[in-house]
């Protein structure tokens, strides 16, 4: 088996039953090839339905014909200092992480970014903490287009409405995949991954993978995990290595949850002390007193992180004001 091109990160040659949203993408972003400006995107749709993969593969095609393709992930670049810097380094233009200002930072992309025509992709756009680069980017002096994309029809509800009107925004709705799309897609995967496989247990992780919001990456974890059992008999995949694996409930969180700090595992353990469930002030006590090392506003930021991960949720204390209770979900 080549485990990699079973990896949800993994861009492939086509996207089938995407074909159309990546015309529409395409046919809004062209006019930065004739030094015009684009029409910016706004990219919704439930997860593992492709949005990434769209937008990577534009990139791959506008680099082909000459424009920058630059590709953000918000979650990991959240405030307008983080993805200024990211697009400098990106255009090979490194700044230092610490020390610049945002006015520096804004007047080094311009600087930097003359001549060019340039697509920007900010991916899980709900995760940016503010919207004022989203100003600055569309205000570029350039041939510009950006896309944004999430999970949240609604992403864009917060944001300034001089940001909105600047962006103007067209929006694409990815739908999810039947299960007949869903067994095309995986088909294509498993036949670069597997030497030999049966159809039928494609079919069935198509059929999982749609009971699942029609979750690719939920069918490809299928595929990898099913694989590896196939490959330790030296087996060819069948319908009994999928039905034996076990149920993966959610790959992102799953993939996420990888990458926490120690810190966010203090608050889940701090809630556990609490038999699951406590007001937050409880727990920014049992925090401290466990050993967590952040400050209230510090906890409070792993807190919602950690309700964006869906790890945890809160609900009102009727009658409490703001205070909030923090239950852990399973
Ligand atoms: N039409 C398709 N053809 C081939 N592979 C696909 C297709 N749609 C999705 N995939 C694959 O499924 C996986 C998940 O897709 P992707 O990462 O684009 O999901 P997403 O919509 O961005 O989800 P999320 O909102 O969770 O980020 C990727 O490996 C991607 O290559
Ligand atoms: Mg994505």
């Amino acid at each position: 088996m080549r485990e990699e091109y079973l990896d949800p990160d993994f861009i492939p040659e086509v996207l089938p039953h995407r074909e159309g949203e990546v015309g529409e993408v395409f046919e809004s972003l062209k006019p930065i090839l004739d030094n015009r400006r684009a029409t910016n995107l706004f990219i919704h749709g439930s997860a593992g339905i492709g949005k990434t993969a769209v937008a990577k593969f534009i990139i791959r095609s506008f680099r082909e014909e000459g424009a920058r393709g630059i590709y953000i992930n918000c979650w990991y670049q959240r405030t307008e200092v983080a993805v200024l810097t990211e697009i400098l380094r990106q255009l090979s233009y490194p700044v230092p992480r610490k020390g610049r200002s945002v006015d520096e930072l804004v007047d080094e992309f311009a600087q930097n970014v003359v001549g060019e025509k340039l697509i920007i992709i900010l991916d899980e756009v709900d995760a940016l903490t503010d919207d004022s680069v989203l100003y600055v980017l569309s205000r570029a002096n350039i041939p510009i287009g950006i896309v944004m994309i999430s999970n949240e029809e609604y992403a864009m509800r917060h944001f300034d409405s001089r940001v909105k009107s600047s962006l103007a925004p067209s929006i694409v709705t990815f739908g999810r995949y039947s299960v007949d799309e869903l067994f095309d897609i995986l088909k294509e995967r498993a036949k670069y991954s597997f030497k030999n496989f049966d159809e039928t247990a494609v079919k069935v992780a198509a059929r999982l993978a749609y009971k699942n919001n029609s979750d690719v990456r939920y069918g490809l974890n299928l595929l990898l995990k099913a694989g590896r059992i196939a490959g330790k008999t030296n087996s060819s995949l069948n319908i009994n290595h999928v039905r034996s694996v076990e149920v993966i409930q959610d790959p992102k969180k799953e993939k996420r949850e990888t990458e926490l700090e120690g810190e966010h595992k203090v608050v889940i353990e701090a809630l556990r002390a609490l038999k699951n469930s406590a007001s937050s002030v409880e727990v920014f006590a049992k925090y401290k007193e466990i050993g967590g090392k952040g400050a209230e506003r510090t906890f409070r930021k792993y807190v919602k992180e950690l309700i964006e991960l869906q790890m945890i949720k809160d609900e009102d204390i009727p009658g409490r004001g703001k205070r909030r209770r923090l239950i852990l979900r399973n």
